[in-house]
């Protein structure tokens, strides 16, 4: 529990503070980190649950993209593989088996006429619960000009053993208790970054069903955490499916915005996740405040 708490701490300070945002100097031309589009390489992938660790150093130019072999530490390629966990979650994720993307490899991007940009990726993505890493290929189309505005990146990937881990029988044991109840719970994580061990599998609910906002919400110039889940209610079970009405926190990295989103979707073990309904929250400035971190 020590590495995730002192993380999502991290991940906080990153949120409160704009001082966390510090602008390198421009003169040092011989300063390659100093890219606009650079996010800093100690940034590497020591995320739980898509929690960045370090705090990204520098304000993106969002009008600056790159064409062709990519950094894999900078902003579009590690935008682009976000959105590939984001997707990955939306296909394969339950209360036991929930992606993060782990490091980029490599990758490149090209124009696609009138479509978008097509960015080709080499990432690997680690499974949080089992702790298992797999490498996958993936391909990101995000959709460019009119089409923007309706639709979300469009992603195929290709990972080899992605499921070696069977996770049923720990699936529908959950799925078994949780169908007489009716559970209440908030602020997962804490304050103080700590879940109860029992409130667990609905934070990974939280977070695969959050998966399919942040995949609907990917753009370009964006970069999607999970930050918490503000509050969760189980609803009636319907057709066999355990319903959950979640109110969700994320951080928008490059904004440093964190958005409430309230989330109804139900989940069994044969079913997966299924999204019934998300809607974003207005802004209020009385929740703006992350969990007092004191
Ligand atoms: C994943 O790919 C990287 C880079 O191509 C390679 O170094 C690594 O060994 C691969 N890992 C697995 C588990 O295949
Ligand atoms: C995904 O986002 C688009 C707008 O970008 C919205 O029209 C659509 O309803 C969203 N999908 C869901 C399932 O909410
Ligand atoms: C749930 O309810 C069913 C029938 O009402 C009962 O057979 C089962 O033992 C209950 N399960 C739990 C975990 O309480
Ligand atoms: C859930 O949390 C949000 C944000 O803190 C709050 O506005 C809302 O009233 C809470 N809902 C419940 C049911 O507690």
């Amino acid at each position: 529990m020590g590495f995730r708490i002192m993380v999502f701490l991290a991940a906080l300070m990153g949120v409160t503070g704009s001082a966390s945002v510090t602008i390198r100097p421009e003169s040092d031309p011989m300063d390659m980190s100093a890219h606009p589009n650079s996010v800093p390489e100690t940034a590497e992938n020591t995320d739980v649950f898509g929690q960045q660790k370090v705090p990204i150093e520098e304000e993106p130019e969002e009008d600056v993209m790159e064409i062709g072999e990519l950094n894999p530490n900078h902003y579009p390629a590690q935008r682009a593989a976000k959105a590939v966990q984001h997707y990955l979650n939306t296909r394969y994720g339950s209360p036991y088996r929930v992606f993060g993307l782990h490091k980029v490899h490599s990758g490149n991007a090209e124009d696609v006429a009138d479509s978008g940009r097509k960015y080709r990726l080499d990432i690997s993505v680690q499974d949080f619960i089992s702790k298992s890493t797999e490498n996958c290929s993936a391909e990101v189309l995000f959709p460019r000009g009119e089409q923007q505005q309706q639709r979300r990146p469009q992603i195929q990937a290709s990972c080899k053993e992605l499921c070696k881990i069977n996770t049923k029988a720990q699936e529908e044991a959950l799925y078994q208790q949780y169908k007489n109840q009716s559970l209440v719970a908030a602020h997962l994580p804490d304050s103080y970054g700590h879940i109860e061990p029992d409130m667990e599998p609905l934070w990974h609910l939280g977070t695969v069903a959050s998966s399919f906002i942040m995949l609907n919400e990917s753009t370009e110039n964006t970069l999607y955490n999970m930050a918490q889940v503000a509050n969760v209610t189980q609803l009636e079970t319907e057709n066999n499916q355990l319903k959950f009405d979640y109110h969700i926190l994320l951080h928008e990295m490059v904004s440093q915005e964190i958005i409430h989103w309230k989330l109804l979707f139900s989940w069994s073990p044969s079913e997966g996740v299924k999204v019934l309904q998300m809607e974003q929250l207005p802004h209020c400035h009385d929740c703006e405040k992350p969990p007092d971190t004191n």
